[in-house]
C-alpha cells in the first residue's frame, strides 16, 4: 500500500476510515476510537488546536512500511491515505518523555491529584506509565506565591505547566483577554493584565480559565478542583434566557462547587459568573424550606400535608362560591416543559378557567405577535450555534454580554475577529464598541430606522428576488411604501447619520447569511410588534430566513420562555398554539383533556391584578 492523496480514507493502525472535512489526526482517531484514545495535555474540547505540549504525537507515514515521523496530532489535519500509528514503541517513550519534563516543573505532593484524582497532569502522567521522575526538579515552582486577591478564583503558579489553556479560555471563550504569557523558559508565567493581582485586573469572573486549567493552577475558592464530591448533577441554569447546562458537585448533600460541561449544546463548558459562582443562596437563612401559611397575621411554617390541605379546601371553597374565574394562575418561564404543561391544565381542566398566563406573553409578547404575523411563529428561527455559520450579525435593543453573558461571549468573539457587526442601540454597549457598525439612535426610534435600512436596501436594488417572490406576499405595495418615505426626515427622527445608516444595511444585505439578534430594547416599546415585523422584514427581503445561519433571534428573558408558551402557558392559546376561545378547538382539547375546558376569554396578568384589586378575583397561584 502508498499513499494516494485521492482517498478519503487514513489509517489507523493499519486500518483504514473515512476522513471528514476539515478534521485534525485527533479528531479523526477519537470520532473511530475513543475520545480517550491518545493523551493530550494543552489540548482543550472548547479550544482551537495549540500544539504546545506535543503529548498527543502520533506517527504519521505515507506508506504503510514507513518511514514515519513524529506529529502533534490536536494540529495536525489528518492527510488523506496516510498510515497513524497512535501507540508505537517509539510514540510511548516520546510522550513519557515530555510528561516526565513537565513534572520535573511541577510540584508532587497537591492535593488536587491526592484526594480527588482531578488533575489532567496527574491521569496522564499515569496514563504513559510514570512512576518516578528521571530528571533534576525544575526551579519554576518554587519561589511563587499564591493569588488570594480575587473573591472566586484563585491562582497558584507552582502548578502551572504552561500550557497557555487558561489563556486561550480568557481569549477565545470569554473574549476578555486579561490572561497572558510573559518570561521565557523557566521564568515563563502566567500574568494578568499589566501584571496585576487577580482582583485588580479586568477579569469578569466567567471562570472560564479555572475550568480550562489541567492542574489547580487556577482554581476557585469552591476548591471546585481538590475536594472529593460525593455526586455531580446536571442541571440548568437559572439565571437569564441562555439556559447553561450546569454540572453541581455535590457534598453532603450541599452544593460544593458548579462548572459547565463541555457535551452541553447550548454554553460548550462555558458560563458566566452567576451560574458558575453565584449559588450561596441555596443555603442563604432567609431561604423558605417548608410551607409557611398565615395565621393571625403571621407567616408560620405547616407541614406540606396541612398546606396541601388549606389549598385543596380553599380553591374548592372559592370556586363554588364564586365561579371557576375568580382563580388564576401565573407560571414561571424558568420551570420546565413539563411543570408548565401541568400547571396550565390544572388551571383549565381542573379548576375551568382560562385564567392562565406567564413571563412569555409579557416581555416579548411583540415578538410572538410580531414574529407570527410575519412568520406564523412565534420561536427564534435559528439556534444559537449557528453564530459560528453565519458572515453578519445585526444586534439591536439588547446587551448580551451583560444580560446574556454565554451567548454574548460569542458575539463579542464574532465581532472582535472583525466580522461585519450592526448594533442598533441608544447605548455604547461593550458590544458597540467592538461592532463595524453602532447606529446609535434616539431611544423609541426603531421604526424609523429599520425602514431607513429597508429603504437602502430597496433603493441599492440588494433584495432577494427570487426569495421574495417564492416565500413572500404583498411585497410590491410594502416596497412603494419603503420608497416614498422621506429619509433626511428619518434621519432627523432617529438622530442617526444616514450614510452610516445605509453602509449598515448595505453589509446586512450583501452578507452571505445574515443573522439578527433583538431583545426588549425592542419589545418594551409601544411599537414593539412593529420593529419586530421590521426586523422580520428586513430577513425577508434579503433571505436571511429558512437555512443555518439566518434568521431573526429574539434574546428572551428566562431560560424556558419558549417552553412555557408552546406548553400553553398564556390565556388566548392552549397546548400547541391551538386558539383557546375557538369552540371546534375547544371540542379538540375536551376530547384529549377528557372533561370540559372553558371558552371564556382569560385574564393577561395586568388584568390579574386589576381584577384582584376589583375584587373579582379571590385566588391566584403563582410558580
Ligand atoms: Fe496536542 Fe498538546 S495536546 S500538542
Amino acid at each position: 500500500m502508498t499513499y494516494n492523496k485521492l482517498n478519503t480514507i487514513a489509517y489507523i493502525n493499519g486500518s483504514p476510515y473515512d476522513i471528514l472535512p476539515g478534521e485534525t489526526i485527533l479528531s479523526f482517531i477519537k470520532r473511530h476510537k475513543s475520545k480517550d484514545a491518545i493523551p493530550t495535555l494543552c489540548d482543550a474540547p472548547n479550544l482551537d488546536p495549540f500544539g504546545s505540549c506535543r503529548v498527543c504525537s502520533v506517527e504519521v507515514g505515507l506508506s504503510a512500511d514507513g518511514p514515519f515521523r513524529a506529529q502533534a496530532s490536536c494540529h495536525t489535519p489528518v492527510m488523506p491515505g496516510s498510515f497513524i500509528l497512535t501507540d508505537s514503541d517509539k510514540i510511548k517513550k516520546l510522550r513519557k518523555n515530555i510528561v516526565e519534563l513537565v513534572l520535573t516543573d511541577h510540584p508532587l505532593d497537591c492535593l488536587t491529584c491526592e484526594v480527588n484524582n482531578n488533575c489532567e497532569l496527574q491521569t496522564v502522567a499515569a496514563r504513559v506509565g510514570i512512576r518516578d521522575v528521571r530528571y533534576p526538579e525544575g526551579k519554576n515552582h518554587l519561589d511563587r506565591t499564591k493569588d488570594l486577591s480575587h473573591p472566586y478564583m484563585t491562582m497558584d503558579l507552582s502548578k502551572c505547566i504552561n500550557c497557555y489553556r487558561c489563556v486561550r479560555a480568557c481569549d477565545e471563550v470569554q473574549g476578555e483577554m486579561v490572561l497572558s504569557m510573559s518570561g521565557r523558559g523557566f521564568d515563563s508565567r502566567i500574568i494578568k493584565g499589566n501584571d496585576v493581582s487577580f482582583f485588580e485586573s479586568d477579569c469578569v469572573s466567567c471562570g472560564a480559565c479555572a475550568q480550562a486549567c489541567p492542574t489547580s493552577a487556577i482554581s476557585d475558592v469552591f476548591e471546585s478542583k481538590s475536594v472529593a464530591v460525593d455526586q455531580k448533577i446536571r442541571t440548568v441554569c437559572t439565571y437569564c434566557g441562555v439556559g447553561c447546562n450546569l454540572e453541581v458537585s455535590v457534598v453532603n448533600d450541599r452544593v460544593k462547587s458548579i462548572q459547565a460541561p463541555y457535551d452541553a449544546e447550548v454554553n460548550q463548558g462555558h458560563t458566566c459568573l452567576k451560574g458558575r459562582f453565584a449559588f450561596s443562596f441555596y443555603e442563604h437563612p432567609d431561604r423558605i424550606k417548608t410551607p409557611l401559611l398565615r395565621k393571625n397575621g403571621e407567616l408560620v411554617p405547616v407541614s406540606w400535608d396541612e398546606a396541601y390541605r388549606f389549598i385543596a379546601d380553599k380553591l374548592t371553597e372559592i370556586k363554588h362560591q364564586y365561579g371557576p374565574d375568580a382563580i388564576a394562575g401565573i407560571s414561571s418561564a424558568r420551570c420546565t416543559n413539563e411543570e408548565n404543561y401541568l400547571m396550565q391544565k390544572f388551571i383549565r381542566a381542573v379548576i375551568g378557567t382560562n385564567n392562565i398566563d406567564c413571563c412569555a406573553r409579557v416581555c416579548h409578547s411583540p415578538t410572538a405577535l410580531g414574529m407570527q404575523k410575519a412568520f406564523g411563529t412565534g420561536a427564534a428561527t435559528n439556534s444559537i450555534e449557528d453564530i459560528k455559520l453565519t458572515d453578519c450579525i445585526m444586534v439591536i435593543g439588547a446587551n448580551p454580554t451583560d444580560a446574556h453573558p454565554v451567548t454574548g461571549a460569542k458575539l463579542k468573539q464574532f465581532a472582535m475577529k472583525g466580522k461585519p457587526t450592526i448594533v442598533i442601540d441608544p447605548r455604547r454597549t461593550e458590544l458597540a464598541k467592538y461592532a463595524t457598525y453602532h447606529l446609535a439612535l434616539k431611544p423609541g426610534t426603531n421604526v424609523a430606522l429599520l425602514n431607513m435600512m429597508l429603504y437602502y436596501i430597496i433603493s441599492e436594488n440588494l433584495e432577494d428576488s427570487s426569495f421574495i417572490e417564492k416565500r413572500t406576499e404583498g411585497y410590491q405595495s410594502f416596497r412603494e411604501q419603503i420608497l416614498a418615505l422621506n429619509i433626511d426626515e428619518l434621519a432627523q427622527i432617529t438622530g442617526v447619520d444616514k450614510n452610516l445608516v445605509r453602509k449598515a444595511a448595505i453589509a446586512y444585505a450583501t452578507a452571505p447569511n445574515a443573522m439578527s439578534f433583538h431583545g426588549l430594547g425592542v419589545t418594551e416599546h409601544t411599537q414593539g410588534t412593529f420593529t419586530v415585523m421590521l426586523i422580520s422584514d428586513l430577513a425577508m427581503i434579503t433571505g436571511n430566513i429558512g437555512r443555518p445561519g439566518v434568521g431573526v433571534n429574539p434574546l428572551r428573558g428566562q431560560n424556558n420562555v419558549q417552553g412555557a408558551a408552546d406548553m400553553g402557558c398564556q390565556p388566548h392559546q392552549g397546548a400547541g398554539y391551538l386558539n383557546a376561545y375557538d369552540p371546534e378547538i375547544n371540542k379538540q382539547y375536551e376530547a384529549f383533556y377528557k372533561t370540559q375546558i372553558p371558552l371564556g376569554k382569560g385574564l393577561k396578568i395586568p388584568e390579574m391584578f386589576d381584577a384582584s384589586i376589583n375584587g373579582q378575583l379571590k385566588a391566584l397561584w403563582l410558580m
